[in-house]
């Protein structure tokens, strides 16, 4: 997110930049295919391209035109097609949606409105537009559908039609990297009460006391889970939990999504329609929360909470504060994490030495999401904001937390306190992940 400027001229512009920048992305994600590929649905698991493409522009119609602006609905039949609550991704394919032309018209039409709106909303007087809170959720859920819609792109069988460079090869000092780094025990302050655009769920601040505790000092490599599968990690009952293994039983997992053997017994996997051996200095990607907490098991370790996570990623021992960031308060630069999209993998374990945690700990924010330990649950004092669907449906046992954000997550979306949380058996997803063990001072 970005350090918001105090002027409103400024703020406004912020604004548009960051809602034009999702729209681009959006654009390049839904151009590069043709009209037939965005109406297909590419995997049950995902909506058609054009679904995302218009259900982005009916949110900020009903939020930014209807709730900020007072405006009447454009299209109110509409609605019920895009409301992720009233049909499960599963059938979106078969309702009457907007045709990729008529969703392109319908989303530049919602837009013009809005950067109208925008030149003149006033941030005060409502807690929806305090400091552009509406805005900036808007951008940060369009973003999110960005992302969605790259692993809606992941899934999708066929040639090439997303490039990028690859990120920069790791620094000299990483052989040299310690394997895992200390992260001090006591409180520190989780979550926010100040970050202007932090959603529901990661508020409101809190002090939580967290053991001293080991942090592997990078995200788990593919060489590393190779080893775990050439161990026999995925036969052996004893890394897993009864529900990872029953999982495992039933979708016979044997390696992460998009992995498989070549002809010589190499592991290949396919990315983004390109077949390409698997890198082994790259953190594994695509595997589920069974997975990781299998892995870790097997290698005497345990995931990392999400309190453990989150000091690891936000407090400095120096100072005694919890920063926005591992690196400090300022907003992610390309020197300091691969995030937004400008690659189209993770980079190396052990890169982005400038935006590495107090701690030692690289690559926190970005390159892979990072399953936690933890259950989706509300910290305390949690009040639904703006609305109930946003996070409160979903607390519980039945999702896992993932933190740090990845590649495929553009800043706008992605900090030290931002909450991701998906079931434990999903793998479409950017998410891999490392491993803790309790410091033991005895
Ligand atoms: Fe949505």
């Amino acid at each position: 997110m970005i350090q918001l400027a105090a002027d409103e001229r400024t703020l406004r512009d912020e604004i548009a930049a960051r809602l034009i920048a999702a729209r681009t992305r959006t654009a390049g994600l839904t151009d590069c295919v043709d009209d037939e590929d965005l109406v297909r649905q590419h995997s049950r698991l995902m909506s058609p391209l054009v679904w995302d493409l218009a259900h982005v522009a009916n949110q900020e119609e009903l939020w930014l035109l209807r709730a900020v602006g007072g405006r009447e609905p454009m299209h109110p039949e509409i609605d019920p097609l895009y409301d992720a609550f009233e049909h499960p991704r599963a059938e979106r394919p078969i309702l009457p949606l907007l045709t990729p032309a008529e969703a392109r018209g319908y989303a530049d039409d919602v837009r013009g409105r809005v950067l109208d709106l925008l030149e003149r909303v006033s941030f005060t007087g409502s807690p929806l537009v305090d400091r552009g809170f509406v805005f900036g959720m808007i951008a940060q859920h369009e973003q999110q559908h960005d992302e969605t819609m790259l692993a809606t792109h992941q899934l999708r069988k066929g040639g090439q039609v997303l490039t990028a460079p690859p990120p920069a090869p790791p620094p000299g000092d990483v052989l040299r990297l310690p394997s895992e780094v200390l992260v001090q025990g006591g409180q520190f302050t989780m979550g926010t009460s100040t970050e202007p655009w932090a959603l529901d769920n990661e508020q409101p601040a809190h002090l939580v006391d967290v053991p001293p505790f080991y942090l592997d000092t990078t995200p788990v490599t593919n060489a590393k889970y190779i080893d775990f599968i050439a161990a026999g990690g995925y036969d052996d009952p004893r890394w897993w939990t009864s529900a990872g293994w029953d999982h495992r039983q039933r979708t016979d997992l044997s390696a992460p999504l998009f992995w498989q053997r070549d002809g010589a017994g190499q592991w290949i996997r396919r990315r983004f329609g390109v077949t390409e051996q698997v890198p082994p200095a790259e953190p594994v990607m695509h595997v589920c929360w069974y997975e990781a907490d299998a892995y870790a098991r097997w290698a005497g370790r345990r995931l990392p909470t999400e309190a453990e996570w989150e000091k690891a990623a936000r407090f400095d021992p120096a100072t005694g504060r919890s920063r926005r960031y591992p690196w400090g308060d300022g907003d992610p630069t390309s020197d300091l994490a691969n995030l937004g999209q400008r690659h189209l993998q993770p980079a190396s374990a052990g890169c982005y030495p400038a935006g590495a945690a107090p701690s030692g700990a690289r690559q926190l924010i970005g390159d892979v999401w990072e399953w936690t330990a933890s259950d989706f649950l509300p910290y305390p004092g949690f009040a639904a904001w703006p609305y109930k669907e946003y996070s409160e449906v979903f607390w519980g046992p039945d999702y896992k937390v993932l933190r740090g954000g990845a590649f495929s997550a553009d800043p706008v979306a992605c900090r030290g306190t931002f909450r991701n949380w998906d079931y434990p058996i999903r793998r479409q997803i950017f998410a891999g992940f490392r491993t803790a063990r309790d410091a033991d001072y005895a």
